[in-house]
């Protein structure tokens, strides 16, 4: 999105997620970064005290206010264990502390530039169900999906990052509404792992396969956090 929005700025563009507190990142951002900015700022000061007990005091905060739900999300995202995001069955937030010396807790120039792309007057988010993009396309779009990644191996399931996990019927469904997107003319890329369900599932000839060696921030085990396979699918 921010690749294609750099270079056609007037772009119409419809983002979504589930992930009501990602939505909510976005507009935050776009909305009031100052206010974002210095909230982290505070968050910063307080965890170089003491980054043990801060962090997890943070983790077992419930913000009510936007900015401060916002702060907390970015704030455990920088000083979690490896940028994992992870809920539990509650909704909670259960990733550990990271081993970090120093955590760029306040990238202030990078989330000002994320600011300024995000108020494109073109682009509309929303918190919603993957399928509700059938109300708002039509033939010759694009749509890119990054759904949760199927895991590849017995230990690697990691699929909850809404306390909704993401189910087989889900990526069922997901195939299937990429049938019908294909059949109303709609251009569809999606990214996922290398999982054999995946593969099966767009095995039809209209899909493209396209395998890509990528490098996994995340992983409890560093020698095993690069040269995975992940794949891109697409029909044009
Ligand atoms: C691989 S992540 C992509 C994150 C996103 N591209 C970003 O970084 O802003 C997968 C995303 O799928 C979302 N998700 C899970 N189930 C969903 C559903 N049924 N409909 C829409 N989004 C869903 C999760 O909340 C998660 O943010």
């Amino acid at each position: 999105m921010f690749n294609l929005l750099g270079k056609h700025p007037d772009m119409k563009c419809h983002v979504s997620d589930l992930n009501s507190n990602l939505i909510l990142a976005y507009l935050a951002i776009r909305d009031k970064v100052t206010e974002v900015i210095d909230s982290l700022e505070e968050h910063a000061k307080k965890y170089q005290k003491n980054p043990d007990s801060y962090y997890y005091h943070v983790r077992e905060s419930e913000p009510v206010s936007q900015i401060e739900k916002v702060s907390k999300l970015i704030f455990l995202n920088k000083t979690c264990f490896n940028g994992l995001y992870r809920v539990n069955s509650k909704g909670k937030f259960n990733v550990p502390l990271g081993r970090y010396t120093n955590p760029n807790i306040v990238n202030k120039s990078n989330l000002l530039a994320v600011s300024q792309i995000l108020q494109s007057s073109n682009l509309e988010f929303f918190c919603r169900d993957f399928e509700s993009v059938l109300h708002d396309i039509k033939k010759g779009d694009f749509i890119y999906f990054d759904p949760p990644y199927q895991p590849v191996s017995k230990t690697a399931s990691f699929t909850s990052y809404t306390n909704k996990m993401f189910t087989d019927d889900d990526l069922d469904r997901l195939a299937n509404l990429a049938e019908k997107l294909d059949s109303m003319g709609c251009k569809v890329l999606l990214s996922n792992s290398k999982s054999k369900k995946v593969e099966k599932l767009f095995s039809a000839s209209k899909w493209t396969i396209k395998e890509i060696r990528v490098n996994r921030a995340i992983n409890s085990n560093s020698k095993k956090r690069t040269g995975h396979s992940e794949i891109l699918v697409k029909n044009y």
